[in-house]
């Protein structure tokens, strides 16, 4: 049974996208996750003809990956990761469970409208 920690290092997840009214934000900012727990964070969104919500990983070096995609609201499950899109509340939900080394990266969350993408970053 392997016990160790995943150590992440982590900085302050911050308003990126601002454009007119439409501002996309993610809370929280430093995040250490023991090994096999869940990893949880959340992405809200000001915009004004919301059309869906993306989340994407981005590992050191690489180009950021698309882990989800979402125009309907409500649960969408894809092995360890469920996202959870409420539209009412203007947010989405990202959870990572039995958190291993290698999902060190950025959790970036894009929302897009009819004409732009906007995008906020949590790095862990
Ligand atoms: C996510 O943020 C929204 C807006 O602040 C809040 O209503 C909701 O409860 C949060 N959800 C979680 C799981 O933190
Ligand atoms: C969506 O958000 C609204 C407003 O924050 C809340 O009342 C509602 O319970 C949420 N729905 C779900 C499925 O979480």
């Amino acid at each position: 049974m392997n016990l160790g920690y995943l150590i992440l290092t982590a900085s302050l997840g911050q308003l990126l996208g601002t454009m007119g009214q439409s501002t996309v934000t993610q809370q929280e900012g430093q995040v250490t996750v023991n090994q096999r727990d869940t990893f949880q964070t959340n992405c809200t969104y000001q915009i004004p003809s919301f059309y869906a919500l993306s989340w994407y990983q981005q590992r050191k070096g690489q180009a950021p990956q698309l882990l989800s995609y979402q125009a309907a609201a409500g649960p969408r499950h894809s092995g360890r990761l469920t996202t959870l899109l409420n539209t009412t509340g203007k947010y989405s939900v990202l959870q990572l469970e039995e958190v291993e080394v290698s999902d060190s990266a950025l959790y970036l969350c894009a929302v897009q409208d009819t004409v732009v993408e906007l995008f906020g970053g949590l790095r862990v």
